[in-house]
């Protein structure tokens, strides 16, 4: 069964592409002719995700998903959730995000955070969610020099490393996204009836 991923990063669609079986063929946007940005103006991960998954579906009828993924931090109400790609501002970097987060977290003794990721499917019409997270706390300081984003200052409870600290081989077997995947991959196992 043709799926299509409603993104134009090359390397989510490789990830997704070696977790599943031969049965899907994972087409990206440029493979159904989308070469525009899709917007990602809605206030919550859910609305972003299912926004991209509608935006594709109207215009090619194609079975698709898409995902959308947020820092949520308890000492700072939730923020800079849905909006974490641009925290900083439109154009900044991943680093500027960080010395914004590490900023606004200065005098905050609860570092209680959690990455979540939210994968929107529309399969035969019919629309559905599913979630992956990774409870943690954001360190006072960087460390570690892999991974993306707000790795290096994301500790997850159940490790002693920062996600940037792990080999990404293993940060994406235990990841938010991971674990949002594995629902999805599960659901379309029993799901999905080969056309
Ligand atoms: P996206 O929805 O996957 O594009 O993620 C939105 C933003 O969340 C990214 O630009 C990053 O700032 C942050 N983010 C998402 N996933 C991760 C991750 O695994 N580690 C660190 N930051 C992430």
């Amino acid at each position: 069964m043709e799926l299509v991923f409603a993104t134009n990063n090359a390397h989510k669609i490789k990830e997704i592409r070696d977790l599943l079986d031969q049965d899907f063929r994972i087409l990206g946007l440029a493979e159904v002719n989308i070469n525009e940005d899709i917007p990602e103006e809605a206030e919550t991960l859910e609305g972003n995700a299912l926004f991209k998954a509608r935006f594709v579906y109207e215009r090619t009828g194609m079975n698709v998903f898409a995902d959308d993924t947020g820092l949520e931090v308890d000492a700072l109400g939730g923020a800079p959730g849905v909006y974490s790609a641009r925290y900083a501002g439109e154009g900044k970097s991943f680093d500027d995000n960080i010395v914004k987060l590490l900023g606004e977290m200065k005098n905050a003794d609860n570092r209680a955070a959690r990455f979540r990721t939210v994968i929107a499917l529309i399969l035969d019409g019919s629309e559905y969610l599913f979630e992956g997270s990774v409870e943690g706390v954001i360190l006072r300081e960087r460390k570690g020099i892999g991974g993306f984003g707000y790795d290096p200052v994301f500790k997850s409870l159940n490790d002693e490393r920062t996600f940037a600290e792990m080999p990404l081989s293993e940060k994406n077997k235990i990841s938010h996204r991971a674990l949002a995947t594995k629902k999805l991959l599960a659901f379309l196992a029993d799901n999905a009836v080969e056309k």
